[in-house]
């Protein structure tokens, strides 16, 4: 899969991955808008905006707790695996949409999550923020200040956590190789990070099964899963 590139994939000093909910399919966690994607069959309008979230406080954590159960008792698949294994060989950094924290129980060290993450929880009102693994007694749950909490995640309409955006662009704009994998690109402003790698010179590299609106943007897309893909990648440098 990687031929054309082996050389300068070898040669290169920081590889930079841009992953989204497609490389969590194979650990049996949905993607978006894939086939039996969440948004198929959910109102994103009704489950992840701020406004939805006031309208119906209830309504929304019930889904993110349907979803953090789904998420706690997945595992990280191969391609995960991969990415964390790559560690070994070259300084790797991981840019993800995804809020499953899946990355890092694979072993990835340097792990930034553009999207926030399903395990914090954050007032809605005061600084106070968390890590939560156990359930809930109240749903919606409360802060000691009185006020509801909220899944510690960034919802449309929302701007991304602003020190770790400004970081995955310094990363994106210095990396030699830029590796997107499972995502469909369609969100921004992550789908704007390709833009700052090729300002680099950096070569892109895209894996999913489907075409993307940024597929004839790239130096290879790769049509595979990421599974398959990124294990594959690990043999490059062996
Ligand atoms: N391996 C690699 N890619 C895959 C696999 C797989 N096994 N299975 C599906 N894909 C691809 C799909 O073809 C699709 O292009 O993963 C992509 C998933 O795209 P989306 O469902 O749009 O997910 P993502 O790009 O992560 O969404 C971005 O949108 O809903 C918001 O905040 C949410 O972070 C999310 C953001």
């Amino acid at each position: 899969m990687f031929e054309s590139f082996t050389t300068k994939i070898r040669n290169a000093k920081k590889i930079v991955f841009v992953t989204g909910a497609g490389i969590s399919q194979e650990s049996g966690i949905p993607t978006f808008r894939g086939k039996d994607g969440l948004w198929r069959n959910y109102d994103a309008m009704k489950l992840a905006t701020i406004d939805a979230f006031y309208d119906n406080p209830k309504l929304v954590w019930e889904w993110y707790i349907e979803r953090r159960k789904n998420i706690f008792c997945a595992e990280p698949n191969l391609g995960h695996k991969a990415i964390a294994e790559l560690e070994k060989f070259v300084q790797v950094i991981v840019l993800t949409q995804n809020i499953d924290g899946l990355h890092q129980r694979a072993g990835s060290s340097e792990v930034l999550e553009l999207h926030g993450s399903i395990i914090k929880i954050k007032c809605t009102v005061c600084d106070f923020r968390c890590e939560i693994l156990t359930e809930f007694e109240h749903i919606p749950p409360l802060c000691k200040c009185g006020n509801i909490l909220r899944p510690d995640v960034v919802w449309f309409g929302e701007s991304l956590p602003q020190k770790i955006w400004q970081q995955a662009i310094v990363h994106a704009s210095k990396c030699d190789v830029l590796i997107i994998a499972g995502t469909s690109l369609i969100v921004s402003p992550a789908n704007t990070l390709p833009i700052y790698a090729k300002q680099n010179n950096a070569i892109l590299i895209e894996i999913n099964p489907e075409e993307t609106i940024m597929s004839s943007d790239m130096d290879l897309s790769i049509r595979s899963t990421s599974v398959a893909a990124l294990s594959e990648l690990v043999s490059v440098f062996k």
